[in-house]
């Protein structure tokens, strides 16, 4: 199964070489630190019936220079993490034996890991992350450790935040009132779930467990990757019930963009701040 497309692909570079008689590959063009496509990555050999998860791309791609000090790595993955294994036990970013402490987040909706340093990384050296024993996918399979990237750090810094930071008034709220708070208000509590004013959102989703997954809560703060809600409205296959937002009472409201799905996850990743940074000084 994991066989034939690599031969393929094998297959059609040798082609290509043979006609324009040069020597290439994809992997062969300079890296530079703003490109931002990622490339498939080869985290070992893979035993044949293996079915867990595995990287699908990262970014910075391996042998890449020119890095901003405080990039924030990103890999995709081709199945959900499960949220207790994803912690900064199981990643190695090293420079030489030197081990780097990290943070990171990882975004169910993309099924993307974001690992960064902080303070940011030395300048000008060489980075190396690794994947340790201990990373799993949502169905319990081990995700195989061995090196993902490596690559060279700048003079540079982005000043970026590594998780985007949007604002309950400014973008949530609008989202949950469109799709959600039909159903899930003060007066209807459909599903005891009350997702129309931020106190209604603390006292029925925060830290509570959810009736469908009950070994997830609806939103855990920071934990996007915990939230069962962010499994509801990517429409998961393991959740139970439909969903969200749900067809089941009368019409249903416009579903999420992928865009929107992202916008909660961050918020949720963000802790779930209600107020608008540039209100708080009032
Ligand atoms: C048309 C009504 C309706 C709309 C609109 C709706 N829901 Fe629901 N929701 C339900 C019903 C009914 C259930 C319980 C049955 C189920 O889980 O499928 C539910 C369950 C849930 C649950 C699971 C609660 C638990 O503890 O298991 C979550 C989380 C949720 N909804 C979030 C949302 C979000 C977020 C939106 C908007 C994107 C939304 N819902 C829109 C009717 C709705």
């Amino acid at each position: 199964m994991h066989g034939w497309p690599t031969v393929a692909l094998v297959a059609v570079l040798t082609v290509v070489q043979l006609l324009s008689g040069c020597d290439f590959g994809p992997w062969a063009a300079p890296s530079t630190g703003t490109e931002t496509t990622s490339t498939e990555v080869d985290t070992g050999p893979e035993p044949s019936d293996y079915r867990g998860p595995r990287v699908l791309s990262v970014w910075p791609q391996p042998g890449a220079s020119g890095i901003p000090r405080d990039a924030v790595i990103r890999l995709r993955l081709s199945g959900h993490l499960d949220p207790g294994s994803v912690t900064a036990g199981v990643f190695n970013l090293r420079s030489g034996p030197v081990r780097r402490w990290i943070s990171m987040s990882y975004d169910p909706v993309d099924r993307e890991l974001r690992i960064w340093s902080s303070p940011a990384l030395t300048r000008k050296v060489e980075w190396v992350l690794e994947i340790l024993e201990g990373l799993r996918g949502l169905d319990g399979e081990m995700v195989l450790p061995g090196e993902v990237t490596r690559f060279r750090t700048n003079d540079e810094t982005t000043e970026q935040p590594p998780i985007p930071s949007p604002s309950y008034e400014g973008e949530i709220a609008p989202i949950l009132s469109r799709s959600c708070t039909g159903c899930h208000n003060a007066g209807s509590k459909i599903a005891g779930l009350v997702l129309d004013s931020p106190q209604g959102i603390a006292e029925t989703a925060v830290e509570t467990l959810s009736d469908g997954w009950p070994s997830f809560v609806r939103i855990e703060p920071e934990r996007p990757d915990s939230s069962y809600l962010i499994y509801k409205i990517i429409g998961w296959k393991d959740i139970s019930g439909q969903p969200m937002p749900s067809a089941l009472v009368g019409s249903a409201p416009p579903a999420l963009t992928k865009d929107e799905q992202r916008l909660l996850s961050d918020w949720i990743g963000m802790g779930l701040p209600f107020v608008d940074p540039q209100d708080t000084d009032s």
